[in-house]
């Protein structure tokens, strides 16, 4: 790509989400104000400030609904209330109001694809029986064999295990995760009455957006036909090694994901949306591939945004990444929606961790203490060389908290203290997510590195030296990495910049280079070294620095990177 590509303008105040870095928050990991163990709203409105000094734009709160827990608040029992192991709806109100005051935006999650075994709803359906329409509102089936004793399809959960539980009274109902996620039957119009509610209830409230959990899954194939793969949470839609056949998907095919009927339910809410005022917005959370399958979820009266996973799993590979980089760019300005770039969330290994590894491209389900442990020095240097990366591309970013700490996952947690449903379901093949989930260590030298003495995982030792007390204003720690990047970003308008490879962008040396020419007319040379050798860079001057030794005599050295203001 030669051409340059530009975001699709908009004015500063308007469609705030195209350029805006976006923090998720993983509400029981994040803070604890009350010291059970798990963090909670009231702990998140405590570190507000923290947040508004990082110079984040907005916050992605993961589900803090009433939930039984068994898939970390992804399984709701009720849409419209706080669980109270978080808080209530005043805490939320008051969170909401200081984020206002601090010039922060909310994104909240929405879970459509299922509801808890627990939700009103699927009680009713339990109780009423075979042909009701309490059942219809889910995907109930009668099974196959003679009495019925197997089940309607093939399907394996994305947890592993069957996809189908029977009911005492024969019937079996269809959970692509969890047996206690039952699906909800998007073809039933009170199921979309309902979401609709859920959404107004949000935006009245004062939401600014949704990140909409399984978003490529809520519609499924007429007939519910058989099909023999099985499709991992972990690694999403298929390993990671199969980008490089770009054009076999496993994606492609499935019955139950990436349905185009899908479509239709973001029309729906994008009028919902429409209704308000203030730019309110949809991120879709879908595991799908090629890319112009993806773009067709942020179409002009569809979602805003979409998780950029291909950018994600590309790992620290001149190619993959240079790839996932040109057609994400390509094919969100085909529809004129801004790209989003993501290293890490509650679902993957965190990327200073994947980096780390001998193998450049792993992509593991999990890390135990019988797997390779990650090099962290390497991880880190890679990590905080990737997000100058992916903060200086045009478009929207997203961190998962901890990011700004350079937090590896907890790779020696023990077995019988994970809780990921995966794990179980895989009589522990599949590790699980755990190892990115583990509370946040705010100051070291306090209980639990300042989380609180019983937290609801163990921290790893690690998480000592990298709480956040050693690190904020601490010249060249990872958080002022992050927050000179964000600084830089917003005084510069890199988010709404426009991209260009540069002439040093080359294979051979490993130099992924691009030039991000801002609104302003500033050109801005952005250089990382994927390479095994130094790289000399143009004429031109330091902005930002991956770390302090990243540059010496004008030239990058290997696994750092540099935003560099070029010569005129
Ligand atoms: C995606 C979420 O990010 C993940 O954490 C959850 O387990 C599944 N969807 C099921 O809701
Ligand atoms: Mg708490």
């Amino acid at each position: 790509m030669t051409q340059q590509v530009s975001q699709s303008p908009a004015t500063e105040e308007g469609e705030w989400w195209r350029s805006a870095v976006i923090y998720q928050i993983y509400p029981r990991s994040f803070n604890d104000s009350d010291g059970d163990g798990l963090g909670d709203l009231p702990g998140i409105v405590d570190r507000l400030d923290y947040l508004a000094d990082l110079g984040v734009d907005a916050l992605w709160l993961s589900p803090f609904y009433v939930s039984p827990q068994h898939d970390a608040g992804y399984d709701v029992s009720d849409y419209r209330d706080v669980d109270p192991r978080f808080g209530t709806l005043e805490d939320f109100d008051r969170m909401r109001a200081r984020m206002a005051e601090l010039g922060m935006r909310l994104i909240v999650d929405l879970v459509p694809n299922h509801t808890s075994s627990e939700h009103e709803w699927f009680r009713a359906a339990v109780a009423a029986g075979p042909g009701s329409p309490e059942r219809d509102r889910y995907m109930f089936r009668d099974g196959r064999g003679e009495h019925g004793e197997l089940p309607p399809n093939n399907w394996r959960s994305v947890f592993g295990g069957e996809a189908w539980t029977r009911l005492p009274d024969g019937q079996w109902y269809l959970h692509l995760f969890d047996s206690t996620q039952p699906d909800l039957n998007w073809e039933n119009p009170e199921v979309w009455e309902e979401f609709r509610s859920v959404l107004r209830f949000w935006l009245d409230r004062g939401a600014d957006g949704f990140r909409v959990d399984v978003a490529h899954g809520l519609v499924k194939a007429e007939g519910l036909p058989d099909w023999d793969h099985q499709v991992h949470m972990v690694e999403g839609e298929h390993d990671a090694r199969e980008h490089d056949a770009p054009d076999t998907p496993l994606s492609t095919g499935s019955p139950y994901f990436d349905q185009d009927g899908v479509h239709e339910v973001y029309r729906d809410w994008h009028r919902v949306l429409a209704e308000y005022d203030g730019d309110r917005m949809l991120v879709a959370e879908a595991w799908v591939e090629p890319a112009h399958r993806l773009a067709m979820y942020v179409r002009s009266d569809e979602m805003h945004q979409a998780f950029n996973f291909d950018f994600l799993v590309a790992g620290w590979d001149w190619a993959r990444m240079s790839r996932a980089i040109e057609d994400s760019l390509a094919e969100s300005a085909n529809v004129g929606a801004p790209t989003t770039w993501v290293l890490s969330n509650h679902d993957t290994v965190r990327h200073v961790s994947r980096f780390g590894l001998t193998d450049p491209i792993a992509y593991p389900k999990g890390i135990d203490a019988d797997s390779e442990q990650p090099d962290h020095e390497q991880g880190l240097a890679r990590g905080r060389a990737a997000a100058l990366v992916e903060l200086a591309l045009p478009g929207s970013a997203y961190l998962y908290q901890g990011d700004e700490l350079g937090l590896p996952d907890h790779t020696r947690l023990p077995a019988e203290l994970r809780q990921d449903p995966a794990f179980a379901r895989t009589g522990g093949e599949e590790i699980g997510r755990d190892g990115c989930r583990v509370p946040l260590p705010w100051a070291a030298g306090e209980p639990g590195h300042g989380f609180g003495a019983d937290p609801w995982l163990p921290q790893p030792e690690e998480f000592a030296q990298l709480a956040a007390d050693r690190q904020v204003g601490v010249p060249d720690s990872t958080h002022t990495v992050y927050r000179t990047a964000l600084r830089v970003r917003r005084e510069l308008g890199l988010g709404r910049g426009s991209f260009a490879w540069h002439a040093s962008h080359d294979a051979a040396t490993g130099l992924l280079s691009f030039v991000n020419t801002t609104g302003a007319g500033e050109r801005v040379l952005v250089a990382a070294n994927l390479g095994g050798a130094p790289v000399p860079l143009p004429a031109g001057e330091p902005l930002v620095l991956s770390s302090r030794d990243a540059v010496q005599d004008g030239v990058l050295r290997p696994e750092r990177a540099v935003w560099w203001r070029l010569a005129p």
